[in-house]
């Protein structure tokens, strides 16, 4: 992971680690050959023109147009390329793909946290697949802290009250570390986190084993507030947007279509997955995103189901 600090740039493991490379070698490489051209020529100038006699008066030089123009344009140009460049990379830098997967990111005293869209949250260790965009979104519950993963040269300030982001394409499996680089108190030095590349399927693999100690109905219960499902479905009989859900299971009811169904697991499930098969006789259709399930573990829409039938 690189504990020991180095001469050279850390191991570069994102997309556009390169990029950021490119640039920071082009602006190291010539203030180098500017410094040694400007010192050379100082010391140069020192020796060849020093005083030989008290009694030598300098003559006054006269100016050198070609000499003015070339330390005016000279320097112009390098700095458009500069700036051209580095608005390039900065653009990269700051432009997530659409199709990011977001992670959202809490700085708190002193340590790291990571919720995954599914819920699970995890403390100091981000497991992100590989070859995949990733959006961080974060915010500091308590004071200022800086998320720095130097592998993926992406770093940023993390603010409380307000969202800022990040993004990155890990592109070699690995561990890397991650720093808090601004000062938020006594164990800041200690506010470390890792990144773990692993790929998509042990990703995926992964992300369904954290939700794997919830009982069934306490998942279900997690997700169902998770998902905001309570801003559409009440579980104490009133009608909202959509059915209440409390008392639901066994019954019978009536569709729109006036054909009767009668509520069992299968149907609840159904429900989830394909909102619109089945729409409840006085409840408008194509208001529950059908997009849902897709972003729910099987085990999350198995532990919807139980809750729901829990619900008296
Ligand atoms: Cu958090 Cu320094």
């Amino acid at each position: 992971m690189g504990e020991n600090g180095s001469f050279f740039l850390p191991e570069a493991a994102s997309s556009f680690a390169g990029e950021v490379d490119a640039l920071f070698n082009f602006v190291l490489v010539v203030s180098a050959i500017l410094f040694v051209a400007v010192v050379g020529t100082m010391i140069y100038f020192v020796i060849r023109y020093r005083r030989r006699s008290h009694s030598f008066v300098p003559v006054p030089e006269k100016e050198g147009k070609m000499l003015e123009v070339v330390s005016i344009v000279f320097p112009t140009i390098l700095v458009l390329i500069l700036f051209t460049w580095g608005f390039q990379v900065f653009i990269t830098l700051s432009t997530a793909p659409p199709d990011s997967y977001e992670i959202t990111v809490r700085g708190k005293q002193w340590f790291w946290e990571f919720e995954y869209p599914n819920g699970v949250v995890t403390a100091n260790e981000m497991y992100v697949p590989l070859n995949r965009p990733i959006r961080l979104k974060m915010s500091a519950d308590d004071v200022l802290h800086s998320f720095y993963v130097p592998a993926f040269r992406v770093k940023h300030d993390v603010i409380p009250n307000r969202y800022t982001t990040v993004w990155f394409e890990a592109t070699s499996v690995g561990e890397y570390r991650i720093y808090c680089t601004e000062y938020c108190g006594t164990l800041h030095s200690a506010m470390l986190g890792t990144v773990h590349v692993v790929t998509e399927a042990e990703f995926d693999a992964w992300l369904q084993s954290q939700n794997q100690d919830l009982p069934p109905i306490e998942l279900g219960e997690k997700t169902f507030t998770q998902y905001s499902c309570n801003a559409c479905h009440a579980i104490d009989g009133n009608r909202l947007v959509g059915p209440p859900l409390n008392g639901l299971f066994g019954t019978t009811r009536i569709l729109a279509d006036g054909s009767t169904v009668a509520v069992d697991d299968s149907y609840l499930k159904e429900s989830i997955i394909n909102p619109n098969a089945k729409v409840v006789e006085g409840f408008a259709p194509g208001l529950m995103p059908a997009s849902l399930a897709a972003s729910l573990t099987a085990r999350q829409i198995d532990g919807l189901v139980e809750y729901i039938k829990s619900l008296e």
